[in-house]
């Protein structure tokens, strides 16, 4: 039930911490990923694997997205992301050293079910990642790792990104010392950052007054653009995402790298883009790049928005508002920039009167073709 809130939406926003914290709860222990779900895929298996195939729809897609940079950084193996109804209507190549990775909050999404379906048919090892109990996806697994977001009843899917996130990233750190390709060490400095993550996504909802505000001044913004790279690339689409699906505005993510290949053509004075600027701390930090694209789309009059870290100050001269996000490695920034993306996308539905837990023409699940 709602509780107070006054929607679905708004209360699963604010569960979020405890989302990932509840997805690690038990899966850490003496500083390495327990999960005994995926006992049934032996660590022998485990090694085998050449390539991993990830299928979702939606929002869960953008989950993969965000899995593919760590499980190739950790894991070394290449990871592909597939949106399930492209993979299933094809004849995609899967061999036996394919794992399939599916991915869905509820478990029942038929074109992600009858991807599965189709990988365990041509001989491949299928997990799943998943939020509901004994769903029909992770029943049609060799596995599953379980998020524990708790029930998501708003559309919009919030919460379940978040631990989709996290329970792909203990796979990812699973399958990295299983193949060896992270030191004792390593692995250990990347479960501190994942713990650690509940305490900072609680400090970022705290600035979510500030994007809030922003929403209202904005509620008659008819397009918004949103970049990012790397793993700031999937949360520009998800953000966009959010705002189609909620507020019914046209937006659209962009590899920040991509505008001179198009997009800034589409800049134009007053133009508002979100950025997602990766921290600067970082060997080869891509921050110098995107300051520079956020000079270039300034140049031509965006209204830049920059999501950044709390004390970036090279972002201030060229940014017209800055959301400030905690300290974290390159891979958990995601898990904290995404957030002020769901909540302008909520506020600014919510400014236009509309319902936010229901929006017109969508379903919490497609379970038909
Ligand atoms: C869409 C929902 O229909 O399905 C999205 O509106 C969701 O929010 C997508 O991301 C995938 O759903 P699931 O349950 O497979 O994660």
């Amino acid at each position: 039930e709602k509780g107070g809130w006054s929607s679905f939406m708004r209360k699963e926003v604010a569960e979020q911490p405890d989302a990932v914290a509840n997805t690690v709860r038990g899966r850490i222990a003496d500083e390495q990923v327990v999960i005994p779900e995926l006992e049934a895929l032996g660590d022998e298996e485990l090694r085998a694997v050449r390539r991993i195939t990830i299928v979702a729809c939606g929002t869960a897609s953008y989950a993969g997205l965000v899995a593919k940079y760590a499980i190739e950084q950790w894991a070394r193996v290449p990871v592909e992301v597939e949106l399930s109804h492209e993979f299933r209507y094809r004849e995609p190549v899967i061999e036996q050293d394919t794992l399939v990775l599916s991915i869905s909050q509820s478990g029942e999404t038929m074109d992600t079910l009858m991807a599965v379906k189709y990988a365990r048919e041509m001989g491949a090892k299928t997990v799943s990642v998943c939020n509901t109990q004994g769903a029909t996806i992770p029943r049609e697994s060799d596995a599953v790792v379980y998020t524990h977001a708790g029930p998501e009843v708003a559309v919009a899917s919030t919460k379940a990104f978040v631990a989709q996130i996290t329970a792909l990233y203990l796979f990812g750190l699973h399958l990295a010392r299983v193949r060896g390709t992270l030191t004792a060490g390593e692995l250990a400095v990347q479960l501190h950052e994942l713990q650690a993550v509940p305490e900072k996504l609680a400090s970022v909802l705290e600035e979510s007054e500030k994007v809030a505000q922003l929403a209202h001044w904005m509620a008659d913004t008819r397009s918004v653009l949103f970049l990012g790279r790397h793993v700031g690339y999937p949360i520009a689409l998800e953000g966009a995402l959010k705002l189609k699906e909620l507020a019914y505005i046209h937006a659209e993510g962009f590899a920040a790298g991509e505008l001179k290949h198009g997009p800034i053509a589409l800049i134009e004075p007053g133009q508002p883009v979100f950025v997602v600027v990766p921290s600067p701390r970082h060997p080869n930090s891509l921050h110098p790049k995107v300051v520079s694209n956020i000079q270039e789309i300034r140049a031509r009059g965006a209204r830049v928005i920059a999501i950044a870290e709390a004390g970036d100050a090279a972002v201030l001269p060229f940014a017209d508002e800055v959301i400030r996000i905690p300290l974290a490695a390159p891979l958990f920034e995601p898990l904290l920039a995404v957030v002020p993306l769901q909540v302008f996308a909520m506020e600014l539905a919510q400014a236009k009167g509309l319902d936010v837990d229901q929006p017109r023409n969508l379903a919490k699940s497609v379970t038909v073709e």
